[in-house]
């Protein structure tokens, strides 16, 4: 395949298909704890998504991919790194190793990038996404995806938030997450507290009905500082006590919140910068 060598396996207890058990790694569990998905490794799953790991410069360990039909970025990763192993199988057998039920054309396994520090992604962020105990990667991977469409690509996680490597993150994420810049920060409400100052706005997401309506929030400064929290308690008092305000997105009667991603896509939006038309 362009130049690639496809090493077709037919065993599913072959040992070199190893890297892609991955249920049996329980990714999944470990990510929730904001481990790394296999040490210094992680997974990117799909065509688009290794396409886009590739793109940003993300080197490849190992790939798996079907065996009739290999996708196009099986040559893309060919040529990048003509020595990474390339193995191809049919659908039972992809099934069967990754334990995913839809076996995707592509899995491709990488080392993790390193990561950015705090100053790195502060310095000349205007706009920017603190989460506070995210911990499920599939929310986290939408609120990528979310912050990275939207001009957000700066954010800032606590310890307890999911890893935004890990397997679904980076899925859900469609890869987003190669293009944006993250670091940890274990104490959000010193951070924010710090952030704030004349050309700065940091708001607090609350469903809260003493927050005010996000809609009135039109004067912006320079940079604005949005900080989200986690799916039953919401942001921690202190976090919202650090904020220079706190805002709501009106609810209908008788629902009480929105899925973290769907509502900080509502105020990514509001409080974001408009790109230009086309681009
Ligand atoms: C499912 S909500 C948490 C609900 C929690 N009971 C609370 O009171 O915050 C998860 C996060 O999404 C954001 N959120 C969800 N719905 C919201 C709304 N209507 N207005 C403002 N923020 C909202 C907040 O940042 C919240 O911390």
């Amino acid at each position: 395949v362009g130049g690639v060598t496809l090493v077709v396996v037919d065993d599913p207890a072959d040992e070199r298909l190893a890297p892609f058990r991955l249920r049996e790694r329980g990714l999944e569990a470990l990510a929730r704890h904001r481990a790394p998905s296999v040490p210094g490794w992680f997974v990117a799953e799909g065509d688009l998504v290794v396409e886009r790991a590739l793109a940003a410069g993300c080197r490849p360990v190992a790939a798996l991919c079907r065996a009739d039909r290999p996708p196009g970025v099986v040559a893309t990763l060919g040529s990048v790194a003509p020595d990474v192993p390339v193995y191809g199988a049919g659908d039972q057998l992809r099934r069967t190793v990754t334990g995913l039920g839809v076996p995707l054309d592509v899995v491709a396994i990488f080392e993790r990038p390193s990561a950015s520090t705090l100053p790195e992604v502060l310095a000349g962020a205007r706009r920017l996404l603190v989460v506070e105990a995210v911990d499920n990667p599939t929310n986290l991977g939408a609120l990528v995806r979310t912050a990275a469409g939207l001009g957000w690509g700066h954010l800032i996680l606590d310890d307890s938030s999911a890893d935004p490597l890990a397997r679904r993150a980076v899925r859900t994420s469609m890869g987003t997450v190669f293009g944006v810049r993250w670091a940890r920060c274990v104490d959000l409400p010193a951070l924010v507290a710090d952030l704030a100052d004349d050309d700065t706005l940091t708001v607090a997401l609350t469903p809260a009905a003493d927050a005010v309506d996000l809609g009135t929030v039109t004067e912006l400064p320079d940079r604005v500082v949005l900080a989200v929290g986690a799916e039953r308690a919401g942001l921690t008092p202190e976090v919202q006590q650090a904020s220079g305000l706190r805002a709501r997105i009106p609810m209908t009667a008788g629902v009480d919140s929105l899925n973290v991603a769907a509502a900080a896509a509502i105020a990514c939006f509001h409080l974001g910068i408009r790109p230009p038309p086309g681009g």
